[in-house]
């Protein structure tokens, strides 16, 4: 079984400086031994990070009252199936907090609903699996080709939607040489057995940092370093494709692009966790710490809005999860509020907590 560490080496030596976004994809995705890939517990308190899944199954109640709302709209007659499509759905633990709530509150969409995984990895299929082993309207599929494949006569109408996803994709690394007046990309060079950064050059510069205005370029320190993540972008582009109408919900840390390119943001968001501590280290032990970076909500909105898809929402969670909850009181399931819950809901909306950083947007296309 190769390390991430041993792959990443084997390849810096045949092909010369890797681009940060290769490095990244094998320290997380590596099969069998990428960060992803072996490690189920890394999610929660016993863990490298806490999601807001892993605070309690609050989030997935919520989520599934709002998901609730949305499609019963949608199912005019019985026998009219919709989807909930979930990527990023890691050991199944959301999955089944949203399928609890709908089967026992919503039982008649619940009868109506297919939950579909999209879930490149066997390995987390297989975790995933076994949590959800008693809903038998679940589907698994490695990817959107294969949904459409598979779908091709039925049209899909329903939620997509992915918590704490994007933020885990491979990013690119840009930084900025002020004497040169230049972009550069940020790669990965072997010093000894030692992994260093490296300066790639010439770098074609994505149009997102190319156009910036003269007067801000003007101003940012050398080395200044900003990520761009192409991969979300089309990610939720695909993502758009599958439905004929529908939601597209993103849930996660991140920012506008206005707010991305902050002068005082000297190395940009990427960090790097484990056992709940953050660091900068990130060339440190690939595939052995989590890796992570802001999402550029303009980006996804953008992408969404050129498909035909319109902004229906941006705000943050604890916006978006106070106004679920102020519908959702009307619900006996809901009013039985009790110290856990309460606890639960404040960890998800506290600033010092999982409210700050994080946005919610929804694309609709009706
Ligand atoms: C930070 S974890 C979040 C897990 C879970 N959604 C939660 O909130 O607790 C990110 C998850 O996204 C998965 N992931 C990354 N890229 C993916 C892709 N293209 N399709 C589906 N899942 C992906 C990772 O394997 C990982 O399980």
């Amino acid at each position: 079984m190769k390390m991430p560490a041993i792959a990443i080496r084997e390849e810096i030596q045949q092909h010369g400086v890797m681009p940060f976004a290769r490095f990244m994809e094998l320290a997380l995705y590596h099969p069998e031994t990428g960060y992803y890939e072996k490690q189920r517990d890394n999610v929660g308190r016993a863990g490298d990070f806490i999601t807001s899944v892993s605070v309690g199954s609050l989030f997935g109640e919520l989520l599934a009252f709002q998901f609730a709302e949305w499609l019963e709209a949608e199912v005019q007659s019985p026998k009219s199936k919709v989807q909930i499509v979930e990527a990023g759905a890691h050991d199944g633990k959301l999955a089944a907090d949203i399928l609890r709530w709908l089967q026992i509150h919503r039982p008649k969409l619940f009868a109506e609903i297919e939950y579909v995984i999209l879930e490149p990895s066997l390995r987390r299929q297989e975790w995933q699996r076994e949590t959800l082993e008693k809903y038998p309207n679940v589907r698994w599929f490695d990817g959107f080709e294969n949904l459409k494949l598979k779908t091709q006569n039925s049209k899909l109408h329903g939620v997509l939607f992915g918590n704490e996803l994007l933020d885990a994709f491979p990013v690119r690394r840009f930084g900025w040489d002020a004497n040169a007046k230049n972009w550069f990309e940020w790669g990965v060079a072997l010093v000894g057995e030692k992994f260093t950064w490296a300066k790639i050059l010439p770098t074609s510069s994505p149009s997102a940092i190319r156009h910036l205005p003269s007067a801000l370029l003007a101003v940012l320190p050398d080395n200044y370093t900003i990520e761009l993540c192409p991969a979300a972008e089309n990610w939720w582009r695909a993502a758009a494709g599958i439905f004929t109408r529908g939601k597209l919900l993103a849930i996660d840390y991140g920012f506008t692009a206005d707010e991305q390119i902050s002068p005082a943001r000297v190395n940009g968001t990427l960090r790097a966790y484990s056992k709940h501590q953050v660091s900068d280290d990130l060339l440190a032990q690939p595939g052995e710490q989590d890796l992570t970076a802001h999402v550029n909500f303009s980006t996804l909105q953008k992408a969404g809005e050129e498909v035909g898809w319109q902004t229906e929402l941006f705000c943050t969670q604890p916006q978006f999860l106070t106004q679920i909850l102020q519908k959702a009181v009307q619900e006996k399931s809901f009013a039985d509020w009790n110290a856990p819950r309460a606890r639960q809901f404040q960890t998800l909306t506290h600033p010092e907590h999982l409210g700050r950083a994080f946005r919610v947007l929804v694309q609709s296309r009706a």
